[in-house]
């Protein structure tokens, strides 16, 4: 059962967000939020900073100045070991190459989050196996699946700990125009069942048609 106190509460602040690669600027002046809830989609051209930004609302890539908050927590406060807590707990990422583990089958990849939190489910594993279409591959080992599997793999990881705040980085990329809307719908179920917010990037317009916002990613910043 989800009562309502157990619903997400933290909403993801970006404040004047500035990152370069050395020299050369990615992003600056980035200001945006997202509330419980929420689906935001980011768009904008390739190279002009979206996984790079996204990395760094995971808190997995560092920026030089400005402030990203979820909540009351503000992630450039913490070090490694608490953003790594931070993340385990309240992050569910889709990245853009999967990261599935390949030594591990399909049903304990998408249990890892479960595991790593000590709250192991297999009910829960399951229901999420179902929800991607992947009930029967389980036990199959990721080189023994397709890019399009692999993706709903790593879809069914990112959501199966229930997180408030679901980063996902062109999570239909791999899928045909079914298997995409069906993907979408699993991760909108997500967003609107729990009250996690989304934050999705994608070249999809079918996709972004589905957001709530659409935000623009160029060098000037976001909008
Ligand atoms: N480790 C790095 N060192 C230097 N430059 C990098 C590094 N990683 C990414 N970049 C550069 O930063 C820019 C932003 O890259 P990023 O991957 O965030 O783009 P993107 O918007 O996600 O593109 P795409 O739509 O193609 O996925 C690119 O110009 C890229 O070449
Ligand atoms: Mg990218």
């Amino acid at each position: 059962m989800n009562h309502a106190a157990d619903r997400p509460t933290q909403t993801l602040r970006v404040q004047g967000l500035t990152k370069h690669y050395g020299s050369t600027p990615v992003f600056a002046g980035v200001d945006f939020a997202v509330q419980p809830g929420e689906f935001v989609a980011i768009v904008g051209d390739s190279g002009v900073g979206k996984s790079t930004l996204l990395n760094c609302l995971a808190g997995l890539d560092t920026w030089d100045s400005g402030h990203i908050l979820h909540g009351s927590t503000d992630l450039g406060l913490l070090d490694e070991t608490q953003r790594a807590l931070w993340r385990r707990t309240h992050v569910g990422f889709v990245f853009q190459a999967f990261h599935v583990l390949p030594h591990l089958d399909v049903a304990h990849n998408v249990a890892l989050p479960l595991v790593l939190l000590q709250r192991p489910d297999p009910e829960r594993v399951a229901q999420m196996l179902a929800a991607v279409g992947l009930s029967d591959l389980g036990a199959r080992l990721p080189a023994q699946l397709s890019g399009g599997q692999l993706q709903r793999v790593a879809i069914a990881r990112a959501l199966v700990h229930r997180p408030s705040l679901l980063l996902a980085d062109e999570p239909t990329g791999n899928l045909d125009p079914g298997t995409a809307a069906r993907t979408m719908d699993v991760l909108l179920a997500q967003t609107r069942e729990h009250g996690a917010a989304l934050v999705l990037v994608t070249h999809s317009d079918a996709a972004a048609a589905r957001a709530d916002r659409v935000l623009r990613l160029t060098a000037q910043g976001i909008a």
